[in-house]
């Protein structure tokens, strides 16, 4: 907050957006790093899953999103979804002003990490694709074999809380098997949905890999941004958590229910009236 700014600017929600509900893997660390914060969570669940659409669809769909957040007067924005981050980045820095924390697989921690030289990635087709990703792999990885593990459909699993159960442990053992049939030690789950399904993930693989996923790094990354800028919420009190979504009410307030373990998660009325239906 520059002094000239009114103080209500700190006291302003962060938003937090993804596709859908694998966000709220982020939400968690937030809520337990900035407890004082209040946040206010998009999920566009009607949508989702982005990862098998185009990738201008994905740039419209997310600064539709996101300016809907600013509008509510976020100070703010954590991307919480690899997919839109990877696509929609540099489209979203040049139209929002304030701060914009966005989220990539974790392929630089994982390269450091690696004894066998060797990591497997899971995430969604359209992050293993893109180009953002291969720059990424060029930058931090070129030295190490990555082993691209496409999950579609896997997204909407969590979506729709198939969390456990032998349905779903036989769709991981399947999407998994080259990765325990290689040298990989370490697992990057490149998408923000697959949290929910780490411990499915290690009834599976044991301790064959380090598991990687960077919603920590996220929190202490929003908690410097909003340092450097002035505006932590300073107050005594907890902050609040306010969710939206694209699917109906009902519906996502259970499924956001499930996934965060709040009793009654506060439930705004989703603009509809203000975006366009791609
Ligand atoms: N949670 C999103 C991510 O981190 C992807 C899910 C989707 O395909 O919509 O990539």
């Amino acid at each position: 907050m520059s002094p000239s700014r009114p103080a209500v600017f700190a006291q302003a929600p962060i938003g937090v957006f993804d596709s859908g509900v694998g966000g709220l893997s982020i939400w968690r660390a937030l809520r337990q790093s900035l407890p004082n914060e209040h946040l206010l969570y998009l999920a566009d669940s009607q949508y989702a899953p982005y990862g098998d659409r185009s990738p201008e669809w994905i740039v419209e769909r997310t600064l539709q999103m996101t300016q809907l957040l600013v509008d509510q007067g976020c100070k703010a924005l954590v991307i919480a979804c690899n997919t839109a981050t990877l696509v929609a980045a540099p489209a979203l820095r040049s139209r929002l002003s304030i701060p914009i924390i966005a989220i990539e697989p974790a392929i630089k921690p994982a390269a450091t990490l690696s004894h066998s030289r060797s990591v497997a990635l899971m995430a969604t087709s359209r992050t293993l694709d893109s180009s953002g990703l291969q720059s990424l792999i060029d930058r931090y990885a070129s030295d190490v074999e990555v082993i691209r593990i496409p999950c579609p459909g896997l997204a909407d699993r969590v979506e729709a809380l198939q969390l456990s159960g032998p349905e779903i442990e036989a769709e991981l053992k399947k999407r998994l098997a080259p990765a325990l049939q290689s040298q990989a030690d370490t697992l990057v789950l490149g998408c923000t949905h697959y949290p929910f399904l780490r411990p499915t993930i290690e009834a599976i693989s044991g301790s064959r890999f380090h598991i990687l996923e960077p919603s920590f790094a996220v929190a202490a990354q929003v908690h410097r941004r909003l340092e450097q800028a002035n505006c932590l919420n300073t107050q005594a009190q907890a902050g609040n958590s306010a969710f939206i979504s694209s699917a109906p009410v009902d519906q996502a307030q259970k499924v956001i229910q499930a996934l965060t373990g709040l009793s009654e998660p506060t439930m705004l009325a989703f603009p509809i009236h203000s975006l366009n239906v791609l």
